[in-house]
């Protein structure tokens, strides 16, 4: 899988446009909501707010792709459950890395995996 470029500062910007609305204004709070960890590692809400909007947000995507039937669904799933699995055992304070991980992973499901279903979903 090719690795993208991390925008610093944390800030959903137009190379990561699916053009569908409601997957890119989901997108942009998945961003703020990583940048809010990254800025407050202490901060317990600002953990289950990551958590909460990520899980909100695969669930958006999955029932997308089965009411499109998009053959990627399962595997597409696949991934965004193994991320829930990692960040649900984030506790505070956050390491940088982990921190890192969840910037990285995001920026890269967004491009690598998000992106296959473009054009191919039925909601604008
Ligand atoms: Fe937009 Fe598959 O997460």
């Amino acid at each position: 899988m090719a690795s993208h470029k991390v925008p610093e500062p944390y800030v959903w910007d137009e190379s990561f446009q699916t053009f569908y609305a409601r997957v890119d204004n989901d997108h942009i709070v998945l961003f703020e909501a990583i940048f809010d960890v990254h800025n407050q590692p202490n901060s317990d809400s600002a953990v289950g707010h990551m958590e909460g909007v990520m899980a909100a947000h695969f669930n958006n995507e999955e029932k997308m792709m089965s009411a499109a039937d998009y053959g990627g669904l399962a595997e597409h799933k696949k991934q965004h459950d193994h991320f829930m699995n990692v960040i649900n055992e984030i506790r505070t304070p956050v390491h940088v890395g982990e921190i890192t991980f969840c910037k990285e992973w995001l920026v890269n499901h967004i491009k690598n995996t998000d992106f296959k279903y473009k054009g191919l979903l039925l909601e604008n």
